[in-house]
């Protein structure tokens, strides 16, 4: 693994600080319920380090299980390896939680972790799909939708869509490569509606802008439409140079859920010049600091306009060709 691949930049603190957040706002408000569930299908490991700061950032299972209220039932999903170590050590933090990690690829363990958790399918539950690009399958948020018994509100979901990795994902010369990774595209959104406007960008009849915020609206167009989720948020996640990485897509069909997620939002948008400020000057400064010079102008610091205020904006119908 490299050093990049191991180290988190600002955007990894922005969004598990968003989800420090919602964590207590969630179990407060779920208090009456007396039971919670949380979720997380790419737990990834304890903590990391910040490439901003150097030092060790809590990864989601620790945000998750320090959450106060705590939430009741954790369950945790990882590749075998990675799955084994952080369970030892989670048991070893927090002694007496009601903890588990299922061991394998989500989209195969979730079926077992369902049917272990029956016995609360009435509980307030909030899943993290904390993916890299496209490795969840429709077919797992659709479980995930179906989970809670009929006339309760369904598990909410906190899910990272990467919109800019998919286009990527498919250029380059391997054909091979390609078309396995068209596939996985597809089984993500279960449905080959995404190749519309994949098609228009490739004639020219969309921007890279436009490709963009068509395959996050299809995302969450079919988890409104297709999964029946009252309301849908989705939340962008820049780089140092303002660059869209990916968003984070929020599906609830609770009304504190909605408010509490929208009000996080809202407060990330104002926050995130000001963090992506801090993160250029920190790079700059250890730029400084290695090579030894002064560094007195640098253009990627970043204004704060208003247009980077967090604004709901429902789906809208998927993008579809000009027909002929
Ligand atoms: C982006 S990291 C997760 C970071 C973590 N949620 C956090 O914020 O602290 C993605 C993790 O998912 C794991 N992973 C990848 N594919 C998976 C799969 N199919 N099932 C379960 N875990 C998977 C990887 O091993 C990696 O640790």
């Amino acid at each position: 693994m490299s050093r990049r691949d191991r180290t988190w930049g600002y955007w990894t603190e922005q969004k598990l600080g968003m989800l420090a957040e919602y964590l207590p706002a969630f179990t407060t408000a779920s208090q009456r319920a007396r039971t919670t569930l949380y979720l997380d299908l790419f737990a990834g490991d304890v903590a990391n380090t910040s490439r901003v700061t150097g030092q060790e950032i809590d990864g989601s299972p620790r945000v998750a299980l320090n959450a106060t209220p705590p939430l009741s039932v954790v369950r945790l999903f990882e590749l075998p390896g990675q799955a084994e170590r952080l369970e030892a050590q989670l048991r070893a933090e927090y002694p007496g939680r009601d903890l588990r990690v299922y061991a394998g690829d989500c989209n195969q363990t979730i079926d077992q972790a369902l049917a272990d958790l029956t016995q609360y399918n009435w509980a307030p539950t909030f899943a993290l799909v904390d993916q890299y690009a496209a490795e969840i399958r429709w077919d797992t948020l659709a479980k995930l939708a179906a989970f809670k018994r009929l006339g309760k509100p369904k598990a909410e979901l906190w899910l990272l869509f990467a919109a800019s990795m998919l286009p990527r994902g498919l250029g380059g010369d391997d054909l091979d490569a390609i078309a396995a990774f068209a596939d996985r595209i597809t089984e993500m959104y279960g449905t080959r509606d995404w190749r519309e406007a994949y098609e228009a960008r490739v004639r020219g009849l969309l921007s890279g802008r436009g490709l963009r915020d068509e395959l996050a609206n299809l995302m969450r167009w079919r988890i409104e439409n297709d999964l029946g989720y009252r309301v849908t948020h989705a939340f962008e996640m820049k780089n140092t140079r303002g660059m869209p990485l990916y968003s984070m897509i929020f599906a609830t069909d609770h009304d504190a859920g909605n408010k509490i997620m929208r009000h996080i939002y809202g407060r990330a948008a104002e926050r995130q010049p000001q963090m992506r400020a801090e993160a250029v000057a920190r790079i700059q400064a250890d730029r400084e600091a290695r090579e030894g010079t002064l560094v007195l102008f640098d253009p990627l610091v970043p204004q704060v306009k208003p247009m980077d205020l967090y604004v709901h904006v429902p789906p809208n119908e998927p993008y579809r060709l000009p027909k002929g």
